[in-house]
């Protein structure tokens, strides 16, 4: 386990990371361990595109904690089913009787170009990612409402922006930014705080899940459609996003809810909310006609768009 200087900031808290048999969940679930918390190590053991299941994988790194003289028991469930969430979480309160921090975490990818997407690719980011978070904070919740404190921390990405070859991951990692803040202001009340991360590091999924698949999805369409990926990026290592997502779940940012951070390699920055840019009225409301008469000039900027063949 990492080394920290110190009193532990989480001493005896119980956290859940999801996914934390490898990667960046992995890197959590050590950190968390290292600063005083109990750990469910929960990981389905999927590979890169979020197929097939290694029952090994989620207990490797809950023995490593022990080893290491923390805490920790592994959950195999899957969180893409409402059962799987309600395991996840009942394993927390089996195994150590209560359940302050939960890390949404678990995930895989399916890059291709839209037009060659299936149904499958489309179902399976949707539920390891959108639902998969879904699942087990609606079962967190009630725990967290009762007790009236509790912290979530859901994992988001920078593809949800608009990533070349993405569609299906991208939606779904948007959507767990909308998640964020709304369950942020249902749970706020009760003293629950949730926030989310755009991660970036060099793990499995970024290799062999983006990297490679980007390159056979530009390929597709010509190598002028999207930038290559920045080698520096793969720098960035899952203990970097570890930090800040730890700090998220500890007093010192108690005042912190509902937003959305990234965080990779030197990064750490916050993003801003959403607002329009630009608004016009008019009395009785738009037509076709006075769309046309305004232009997208007045309405766009007459900003010259990157995405169309120049
Ligand atoms: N690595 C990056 O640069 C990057 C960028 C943006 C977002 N993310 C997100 O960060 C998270 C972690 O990614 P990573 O890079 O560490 O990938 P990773 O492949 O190393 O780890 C993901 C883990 O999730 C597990 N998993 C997959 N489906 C599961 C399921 N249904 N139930 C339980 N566990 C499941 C896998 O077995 C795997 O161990 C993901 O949500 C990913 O989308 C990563």
């Amino acid at each position: 386990m990492p080394m920290q200087q110190g009193k532990p900031r989480l001493q005896d808290k119980v956290a859940i990371v999801t996914g934390a048999g490898r990667g960046i969940g992995r890197a959590e679930a050590m950190l968390l361990a290292a600063e005083g918390a109990k750990v469910v190590v929960n990981d389905l053991g999927t590979d890169v595109l979020g197929k097939g299941a290694d029952q090994s994988i989620a207990e490797k790194v809950a023995a490593e904690i022990r080893a290491a003289g923390g805490a920790a028991v592994a959950n195999t469930d899957s969180v893409a089913s409402m059962e799987g969430g309600q395991r996840i979480i009942q394993t927390a309160v089996d195994a150590f009787g209560r359940l302050d921090i939960l890390i949404n975490n678990a995930g895989a990818v399916r890059p291709k170009v839209i037009f060659h997407m299936t149904e499958d690719d489309w179902d399976s980011m949707i539920s390891v990612h959108l639902k998969g978070h879904f699942t087990t904070i609606r079962f967190a919740s009630p725990i967290f409402r009762e007790q009236k404190s509790g912290v979530i921390v859901n994992t988001a990405s920078e593809s949800g922006l608009g990533h070349f070859g993405q569609a299906s991951y991208s939606a779904a990692k948007e959507g767990i930014v909308g998640l964020t803040r709304t369950v942020a202001r249902d749970l706020g009340r009760y003293g629950v705080r949730c926030n989310a991360i755009r991660p970036r590091a060099a793990t499995r999924l970024f290799d062999e899940g983006v990297a490679d698949a980007m390159d056979r999805a530009r390929a597709t369409v010509g190598p002028a459609a999207a930038p290559a990926i920045h080698q520096s990026d793969l720098q960035d290592k899952p203990e970097h996003v570890a930090a800040l997502v730890v700090w998220l779940c500890t007093d010192a940012t108690a005042n912190v809810n509902g937003r959305t951070f990234v965080v990779g390699g030197n990064l750490v920055g916050l993003y801003a909310e959403p607002e329009p840019v630009r608004s016009l009225y008019r009395e009785g409301g738009w037509d076709l006609d006075t769309l046309d008469r305004i232009g997208s000039q007045d309405l766009i900027g007459g900003v010259v768009n990157e995405f169309l063949p120049r």
